[in-house]
């Protein structure tokens, strides 16, 4: 199910009965007022969406975002939070400390393919970060370990993935569409079959698909799509 609105008006009418949300969350990163030429295949990302006043507003953002989404999950139920460096320590911070939940795991996303820094001040920027977190209870969260194997070779699957950025067959116009093979994984390794997800800002709409091609009996993805429509060529 494709619910288009805010977030935060739509979710308050759903009951905590997620087994696994996916949250992907503007990282801070838009309207930078940058100043800095690029090669001409080369954009700045500028969304207004991804744009916050001061890192208090961010972290107000998140806050806010995060205690509404933890009272949705299972008690067997497991968040993965997107970020880079950008949000991600924020993110971290609250999830931990605030919010006493446990970490699971640090997944490392290293996109081989990752634009060089057109400012030459820093290094590439080359990869993205997801916190995967649990409910600080006796209750077990969910992990099909037999399914992490299966991606490695039947070897313990290990926490940095590398993979090229989203292909551009996959592309529908979102400036942050996430890959369907990086979705597909989550939802594998941490949502039941008959399970249900959780994408509260959706974007061009991954986990929805991915969750109906997947097998999932039942899924449900709040989301806002703001930019593009919900189509996917995979
Ligand atoms: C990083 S993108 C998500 C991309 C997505 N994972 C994908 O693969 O396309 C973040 C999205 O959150 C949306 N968003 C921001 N605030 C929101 C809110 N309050 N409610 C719903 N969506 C929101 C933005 O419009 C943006 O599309």
């Amino acid at each position: 199910m494709l619910i288009l609105g805010d977030m935060f008006e739509v979710l308050d009418k759903h009951s905590n009965s997620y087994d696994l949300i996916i949250c992907d969350p503007p990282y801070g990163i838009g309207d930078t007022k940058l100043e800095v030429k690029g090669p001409k295949h080369w954009s700045k990302s500028n969304e207004k969406w991804d744009f916050f006043y001061s890192v208090n507003e961010q972290y107000e953002f998140y806050q806010k975002t995060l205690s509404l989404l933890i009272s949705k999950l299972k008690d067997s139920g497991s968040i993965f939070v997107f970020g880079s460096f950008h949000n991600i320590y924020q993110v971290g911070y609250i999830l931990q400390k605030q919010l006493n939940l446990k970490i699971i795991n640090s997944i490392v996303w290293n996109k081989k393919n990752a634009f060089y820094n057109v400012t030459r001040t820093a290094l590439i920027e080359g990869t993205e970060h997801i916190i995967w977190a649990a409910l600080n209870n006796k209750v077990q969260h969910y992990f099909d370990y037999e399914y992490a194997c299966s991606q490695n070779n039947g070897k313990q699957l290990r926490n940095v993935w590398t993979s090229l950025k989203t292909p551009p067959g996959e592309l529908i116009g979102h400036p942050h569409q996430k890959p369907a093979w990086l979705i597909h994984r989550l939802i594998r390794l941490a949502c039941p079959s008959s399970g249900v997800v959780l994408d509260p800002m959706a974007g061009s709409g991954t986990t929805e698909i991915i969750c109906g091609r997947s097998g999932r009996k039942r899924y449900n993805a709040a989301a806002a799509v703001r930019r593009g429509t919900a189509r996917h060529r995979f």
